[in-house]
């Protein structure tokens, strides 16, 4: 059920992300260059060209983690509306820790907004832990 990306997956990935940021807008408005460099990135991860993890659970779920060793950081867990609570991003995450694990890294690093409460609550469920702060400051 759950297999590495591949180009073939990019345009219904893309689509499962065009419906999550109208369903959760960025706090910052920049939906459309968020959207090139995480398809950057998809692309980047799928080719090698990057090191990390593109996983999915074809047409209804993706993650996509990244970086060299040892710490991966998470772009993104994301499942369709209508295939949550099925346990898929459960799935997801628990794969790319045994892959990521194998492979050398030692750690996960996620950044959800603070207005994320449902996937911090989620992120907290399953293991991660409060570490960081992250500041931003508008120019
Ligand atoms: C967050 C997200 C990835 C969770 O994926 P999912 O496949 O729906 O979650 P799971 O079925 O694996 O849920 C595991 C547990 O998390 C908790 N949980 C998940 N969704 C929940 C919800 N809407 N409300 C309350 N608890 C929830 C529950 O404890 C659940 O276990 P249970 O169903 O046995 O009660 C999914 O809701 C999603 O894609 N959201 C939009 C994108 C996003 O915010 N991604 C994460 C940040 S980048």
């Amino acid at each position: 059920m759950v297999r590495p990306a591949e180009l073939g997956d990019v345009p219904w990935i893309r689509k499962l992300w065009a419906d999550w940021l109208q369903e959760a807008p960025l706090p910052f408005g920049d939906e459309d260059e968020v959207a090139v460099g995480q398809d950057h990135l998809l692309r980047a991860v799928i080719t090698g060209e990057t090191p990390g993890l593109a996983l999915v659970v074809p047409e209804d779920a993706v993650l996509l983690w990244a970086g060299p060793p040892p710490n991966l950081h998470g772009f993104g867990v994301f499942v369709a509306a209508g295939a949550r609570r099925r346990g898929l991003g459960t799935l997801l995450t628990a794969e790319a820790c045994r892959l990521a694990k194998a492979a050398g890294y030692r750690r996960v690093i996620v950044a959800p907004y603070v207005n994320n409460v449902l996937s911090i609550a989620w992120l907290r469920g399953d293991g991660f832990a409060p570490l960081q702060t992250v500041l931003v400051k508008e120019l």
